[in-house]
């Protein structure tokens, strides 16, 4: 991908939250131009990075040197690459390093990475002296349009995913495209398919515009790619402005998630990224939504076509009906007997429903959803 700062024109989104507004700036080669304005949100004088170790070799320089030449001291503070980093035994060596470093109240956290820095630098800026100020620069897909915009920051307990977290809004969210060039394409088509359900569930436009551009957005073609970023991004944020705390909107959200969830609970998160779940979660949810006649034909047609250019899977794995029921029964978005599952109305609408998990996997149901790729190739081939 290009990364000459001269060819990203940059283009801005703002999240609309009265006095914790903010920001997004989207870019092709502009890390080394962030200084400037992360200095004009946090009023900082002192910043310390955190990233993992091979994003700091990469873009760390970079970034440092232009918070300097912004007249900032800069520290950095790096965690372990992997999930498993995303602990409160992290964040309590986050704290020491800010002591350690001097940070007070008015030194800015940077979280230089993905959605499992963002969400532990975040963490720990939420917290550290109750809260300081805290900028993300997502350095993965699904963190520049998901995990970096709307606030939620977390770790993991040893009990479950971001059990113990905060609502804590970033002064300013920095998106550098160019740093996709170096991200896995497994990585990339995973972050595309919360892109991809960002459209289905709100965006009948972009979900078109998707299904003109995702390969070109993919191999990182910034004239597609820039702007399909400004339209999630628009789209997050403005489901954010109209559902700060989840209540109500952001529920949307979670379409593809109660299932995707489950297959990654029934594959104990390995050998499957989080989108790739999803994929399988939205595929299963749009069928599901034409057979309770609620999504006209074609709707699950044309998602699955479209995760299947993004090479996402969309087949649930063929585990035992039953052992999907009893995942599906401690999803946290669980209320009374029923799940709030998210169906299609068709592609850019999107609703939930109270389902008991007999109702979202019905007997049968398996038969079809796990019907393995093999289905899926011959009838994204046949077409
Ligand atoms: N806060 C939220 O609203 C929210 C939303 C969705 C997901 N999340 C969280 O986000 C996390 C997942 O985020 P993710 O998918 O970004 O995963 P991640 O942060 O683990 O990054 C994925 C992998 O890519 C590597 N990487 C990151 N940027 C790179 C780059 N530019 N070049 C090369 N390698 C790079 C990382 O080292 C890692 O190995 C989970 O912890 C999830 O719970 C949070
Ligand atoms: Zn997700």
């Amino acid at each position: 991908m290009r990364g000459d700062a001269s060819l990203g024109e940059a283009r801005s989104v703002e999240v609309a939250l009265g006095e914790r507004s903010y920001p997004i700036r989207i870019g092709v080669g502009t890390l080394a131009r962030a200084g400037p304005e992360l200095a004009l949100r946090t009023g900082a004088k002192r910043a310390v990075i955190v990233s993992e170790p091979t994003i700091a070799r990469r873009y760390g320089a970079t970034l440092e040197r232009s918070l300097r030449s912004a007249g900032l001291t800069v520290g950095r503070a790096l965690v372990p690459s992997g999930e498993k980093s995303k602990s409160l035994r992290e964040a309590g060596k986050l704290y020491e390093a800010l002591i350690g470093f001097g940070a007070d109240r008015s030194t800015a956290v940077v979280a230089l990475g993905g959605g499992k820095v963002g969400d532990l630098a975040g963490f720990v800026a939420a917290t550290y002296l109750r809260g300081v100020p805290f900028v993300q620069v997502p350095t993965t897909l699904l963190a520049m349009v998901d995990s970096s915009v709307g606030g939620k920051v977390a770790v993991n307990l040893p009990q479950g995913k971001n059990l113990a977290g905060a609502f804590h809004q970033p002064r300013l969210v920095w998106i550098d495209a160019a740093t996709l060039s170096s991200l896995d394409p497994r990585e990339r088509a995973a972050g595309m398919a919360e892109i991809v359900k960002a459209g289905a569930i709100l965006d009948a436009g972009f979900f078109a515009c998707l299904e003109r551009d995702v390969e070109r957005a993919l191999a990182l073609d910034p004239d597609a790619l820039v702007p399909i970023l400004e339209r999630a991004c628009a789209i997050k944020a403005e489901v954010v402005e109209q559902d700060e705390r989840e209540m109500g909107l952001r529920m949307l959200l979670n379409f593809g998630h109660t299932l995707g969830h489950a297959v990654e609970t029934l594959k104990r998160y390995r050998g499957i990224l989080h989108g790739e779940a999803v994929a399988m979660g939205m595929a299963y949810a749009a069928r599901r939504s034409e057979e309770l006649g609620l999504a006209p034909a074609q709707t699950a047609t044309r998602l699955v076509e479209l995760l299947g250019r993004c090479r996402l899977p969309t087949h649930l794995p063929p585990f035992p009906r039953n052992a999907y029921l009893a995942a599906l029964r401690v999803d946290k978005k669980r209320r009374d007997a029923h799940v709030r599952f998210v169906v299609l109305r068709g592609l850019g609408r999107a609703e939930t429903m109270p389902l008991t998990p007999e109702e979202i996997l019905p007997v049968g149901a398996m038969a079809t959803a796990a019907r393995g790729t093999s289905r899926s190739r011959r009838s994204r081939d046949g077409r």
